[in-house]
């Protein structure tokens, strides 16, 4: 039986699974800074808003971008009243908003949500609470995130930004562990010289795991390279 699915935009994406992200589930991309996670996000909200339906982009960090989204959507009219842009700036209000979604999924007609990145709010968050509690909030958050997509059929993409481990003294492998088990789609994001990136299929229900595809990043957005490259 085949699943339906959301075109991220992005048909060596797409090809890598399956056909683009699945409605009922959680998609988490994660990688270094500059990989191509916003890309991906507003490439699949154009996606989703040509298919007749609304956004809902929850930006934790300052990376939604009007002159990027034009970039990516070819001059698409009056797209941005198609995306509901929720800023959280706070952990409290990143939790009270992702409480929020059921409500808005049932008042408006939303094909796809973005959390943007699950981590930075966060992180700020383990400054000043419990590292426990904290924990436990961002799993709350996810697992609410994980219901909602099956009960809406509507898919959740959310980006998980990676540091080095020494950077951050093994505080974010405890967070990208809660991530990946609530995750059922897992692609990880390398990043190369001049616009190159490599997604790897780290964990999926119906496609091979550790496949990968080539891409690089345009003006356009994140495109199928013309030919296979190598990398440095
Ligand atoms: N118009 C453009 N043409 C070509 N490349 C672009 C253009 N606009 C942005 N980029 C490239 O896209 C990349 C940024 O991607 P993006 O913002 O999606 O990364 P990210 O993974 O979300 O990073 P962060 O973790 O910092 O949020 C950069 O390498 C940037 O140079
Ligand atoms: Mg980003």
């Amino acid at each position: 039986m085949k699943v339906a699915r959301l075109s991220t935009g992005c048909e060596a994406l797409d090809e890598l699974l399956g056909g683009g992200i699945e409605y009922n589930t959680l998609t988490n991309v994660y990688g270094p800074p500059g990989c191509g996670k916003t890309t991906l996000c507003l490439q699949a909200a154009v996606s989703c808003i040509e298919k007749g339906k609304k956004v809902v982009f929850i930006d934790t960090e300052g990376g939604f971008s009007k002159e990027r989204l034009g970039q990516l959507s070819d001059g698409l009219d009056d797209i941005l009243d198609e995306i509901i842009l929720i800023e959280p700036d706070n952990f409290d209000s990143q939790e009270e908003n992702v409480g929020r979604l059921d409500n808005i999924c049932e008042k408006k007609d939303i094909g796809l949500i973005i959390l943007d990145s699950l981590v930075t709010l966060y992180r700020l968050e383990l400054n000043n609470g419990d590292i426990q509690d904290v924990n436990s909030r961002l799993a709350n958050q996810l697992s609410t995130l994980s219901n909602l997509s099956r009960k809406r059929e509507t898919p959740v993409l959310i980006t998980n930004q990676i540091y080095s481990d020494i950077e951050n003294g093994g505080v974010e492998l405890v967070s990208r562990d809660i991530a990946k088990y609530q995750s059922k789609c897992l692609i990880e994001m390398k990043k190369f010289e001049r616009g190159k990136r490599l997604a790897i299929l780290r964990k999926h229900r119906s496609r091979p795991e550790g496949e990968e595809a080539q891409v690089v990043i345009t003006e356009e957005g994140m495109k199928k390279p013309e030919k296979k490259f190598s990398f440095l």
